[in-house]
């Protein structure tokens, strides 16, 4: 069973209200939205996946709440799916980022280095562009690139090289080895050497990081006076986006810091509420905890 990492934190920062309209950006198997279900009787639940396992997976979990309805869409096209069932306001939106574990438990998704299968990484599976393509087809600088960027890889240039030398590359374990052999010797003992890689290629493949921003900046939008914006990541290129831009909204600009009192207009629209780490327990039970990040910020007027 997949347990969601942070739950009842998230779930507790939302603040929720049995009237609540919530947006979860993120549905996967549904562990958040039936939380939310369960403490919203009176109000609705828009859930968004664009992955139609975890769509199927979750409308049974859900089975037994009317007050809901699933978007089988990316997060990116939130404000224009909103518009689409006439909301423009909504009072809670969260995002659990990432892939959930049965999608990487599932070999045949391709997004593991310890199973072996086709090299595949889609979220979406109507979607062309997938890990097979990107190892395969983009030349050594493209591909040194990503996985520096992506994967804050040091040693991304030979595993670059190493992969235009092994092409064609199929499936996980024949890039995973490929990755070992590409890197010192030292290297190969540190957590597992392809882990960083292999996070580069998902990145890439879904287009992780810029959806994300895109998708939370109408999040901003979306949110009504007294709402809440919740978010759950696992790296640190994804918490840093999440960072920026709360910090962006929640900050009086410097150039106003000394006024006697600020017109109203100029005042942040946002406060910061939470910013947390899983501890204790949690870490001990589920290793996608261990990068996990909460932050929570609020809309103030
Ligand atoms: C970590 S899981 C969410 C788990 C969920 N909160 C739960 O409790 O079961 C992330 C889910 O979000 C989906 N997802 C990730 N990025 C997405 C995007 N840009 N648009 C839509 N769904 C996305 C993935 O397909 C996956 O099912």
């Amino acid at each position: 069973m997949h347990i969601s990492v942070l739950l009842k934190e998230s779930i507790d920062s939302l603040n929720l209200k049995d009237n609540s309209v919530v947006v979860d950006c993120t549905l996967g198997y549904a562990g958040h939205s039936s939380a939310i279900l369960e403490k919203i009787p009176n109000g609705y639940l828009y859930a968004f996946d664009q992955d139609k396992e975890a769509i199927a997976s979750a409308s049974k979990r859900l089975e037994k709440f009317n007050n809901y309805q699933i978007i089988n869409s990316n997060f990116v096209n939130l404000k224009d799916e909103l518009k689409k069932l006439g909301v423009n306001k909504v009072d809670r939106i969260i995002y659990d980022l990432g892939v959930s574990s049965p999608q990487l438990d599932e070999k045949e998704r391709g997004f593991s280095f310890h199973q072996d299968s086709r090299l595949d990484m889609r979220m979406n599976q109507d979607q062309e562009l997938d890990a097979y393509y990107v190892v395969n087809s983009y030349d050594e600088k493209k591909l040194a690139d990503i996985f520096y960027r992506y994967g804050e890889e040091k040693y991304a240039s030979s595993i670059a090289k190493g992969i235009i030398r092994n092409r064609p590359i199929t499936t996980t374990l024949e890039l995973a080895e490929v990755i070992k052999e590409n890197v010192p010797f030292s290297y190969r003992n540190e957590k597992h050497p392809a882990r960083k890689v292999f996070q580069a290629i998902r990145i890439e493949v879904n287009d992780e990081l810029n959806v994300f921003e895109k998708s939370l900046y109408q999040a901003l939008d979306l949110i009504s006076i007294g709402g809440r914006i919740a978010v759950i990541t696992f790296h640190s290129l994804e918490d840093r986006i999440c960072k920026r831009i709360f910090n962006e909204v929640s900050k009086i600009d410097d150039n106003l810091k000394n006024l006697p009192i600020i017109p109203l207009e100029y005042q942040p629209k946002f406060k910061i509420v939470e910013n947390i780490s899983p501890k204790g327990e949690e870490l001990e039970n589920n290793k996608r905890a261990r990068s996990a990040k909460l932050r929570v910020i609020e809309r103030i007027r």
